[in-house]
């Protein structure tokens, strides 16, 4: 029996947890993270570090901190120096200082006691552990706003405290604190705010081209070759940069992509694929919304959206848009809307969300509107569309 064909080579590659090998676009931000802990492959136990990386959802703050990490690890066994990542959740944690504490001793010793100390008894543990086995230690909070939610500044500032009394011992325990909202550094105690803001990495949303970069190197990974085109991940890479630039969202629609494609037996992921993916992840196009339109914005989007479900690509010109428009209106028995008008509906259109629009680039001749539909599957549109219009919905 031949076995069913599957778009993917190897799906965990688009896992949330997987840490690729190479960061694009975050080179400089991985090369100052290492900068401030030279000293910790260099001269460790001489001194600690705290750094505050911040930027919103799919920016690649995790991801970073744990390339670190794991690179750091590495460098230090090359130099015999015992030197652990920890990266823990704290939202995971229910934003207890007393669970992240025993996660990260569970690294070293599996079977401490789970019960019977204190939040400060384990911190004192886990530093007589470091000492015994002459490790030092990254602590990596991430999600940070969940402690502080739960419980206030007092958990950070116990972290760095500790290491400052111990003036005479070697420096053990250094912090990486990952945030996503910079508010949250105000319920800090000053001292602690104000070392975290003088080493922060900034991770700015993604651009679209850079998304399309950080997208090829998982199709690469996780796809069998020749089933994602380059009209697939663009279309991906313009619907995560227009949720803010998100990586994670790009990732997972492109997961979710390939899981339509196998699921209808298909043998590449068609940008259709992508646009269901995207409803079943962001339902942005209700039904609703569709009667609201008048009479030519429907005709026209129907027009639109049947013309994407014959060709399936990504994009059309404005030119196509309209040919499709006439055509339909032909069908309807209704007058078509001049060239100025139809410009108008386009421009409520995408203000609305239904369809994208971009200038094409260079290299094509002449410049020209590009439409896409990037949001619904143009064939449950035209559904719509055809039942809203022949209800007499006019
Ligand atoms: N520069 C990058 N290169 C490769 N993958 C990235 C990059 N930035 C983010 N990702 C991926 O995007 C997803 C979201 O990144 P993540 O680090 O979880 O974002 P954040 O923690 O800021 O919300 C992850 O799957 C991650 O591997
Ligand atoms: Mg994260």
């Amino acid at each position: 029996m031949p076995q069913y064909f599957s778009v993917f080579k190897d799906e965990s590659k688009l896992d949330i947890n997987y840490v690729p090998s190479r960061l694009p676009h975050r080179k400089l931000q991985l090369n100052l993270l290492e900068q401030f802990f030279r000293f910790a492959v260099e001269s460790p136990g001489k001194m600690t570090q705290r750094v505050l990386i911040l930027g919103k959802i799919g920016t690649g703050k995790t991801v970073l901190s744990q390339h670190f990490g794991l690179n750091a690890m590495k460098e230090a066994e090359k130099r015999n120096i015992n030197l652990n990542y920890v990266h823990v959740n704290c939202r995971e944690c229910k934003g207890s200082l007393f669970m992240i504490l025993q996660r990260t001793i569970l690294k070293f010793h599996p079977h401490f006691p789970r019960r019977g100390y204190s939040a400060e008894e384990l911190l004192q543990a886990l530093m007589q552990i470091l000492d015994e086995e002459n490790a030092y230690l990254i602590l990596a909070l991430d999600e940070l706003e969940a402690l502080i939610l739960s419980e206030g500044s007092d958990p950070i500032y116990n972290l760095t405290r500790i290491q400052e009394e111990r003036l005479k011992a070697p420096q053990r325990l250094s912090l990486i604190c990952i945030l996503r909202q910079p508010e949250y550094l105000e319920k800090l105690d000053p001292s602690t705010r104000s070392t975290l803001q003088r080493n922060v990495i900034h991770l700015k949303e993604y651009s679209k081209p850079q998304l399309e970069d950080i997208l090829n190197d998982r199709v690469n990974l996780a796809f069998r070759q020749g089933t994602v085109s380059t009209q697939t991940m663009n279309l991906v890479a313009e619907l995560a940069y227009s949720e803010g630039g998100n990586a994670r969202y790009s990732i997972e629609l492109l997961w979710r992509a390939g899981k339509y494609a196998d699921a209808s037996e298909m043998r590449e992921v068609s940008p259709e694929c992508v646009r269901k993916a995207a409803v079943s992840v962001y339902p942005v196009v209700r039904k609703d919304m569709i009667s609201f339109l008048t009479l030519h914005e429907k005709l026209f989007l129907l027009g639109v959206a049947r013309r994407f479900k014959q060709t399936d690509t990504a994009y059309m010109s404005m030119g196509e848009a309209e040919d499709a428009y006439a055509i339909v209106c032909e069908e309807y028995g209704e007058e078509r809307r001049g060239h100025t008008q139809l410009w108008k509906y386009v421009k409520e259109l995408s203000a609305s969300g239904i369809i994208e629009t971009k200038v094409s680039g260079e290299g094509q001749r002449g410049k020209t509107t590009l439409i896409s539909l990037p949001r619904v599957p143009a064939s449950d549109l035209e559904q719509e569309l055809s039942r809203v219009l022949m209800k007499g919905g006019r």
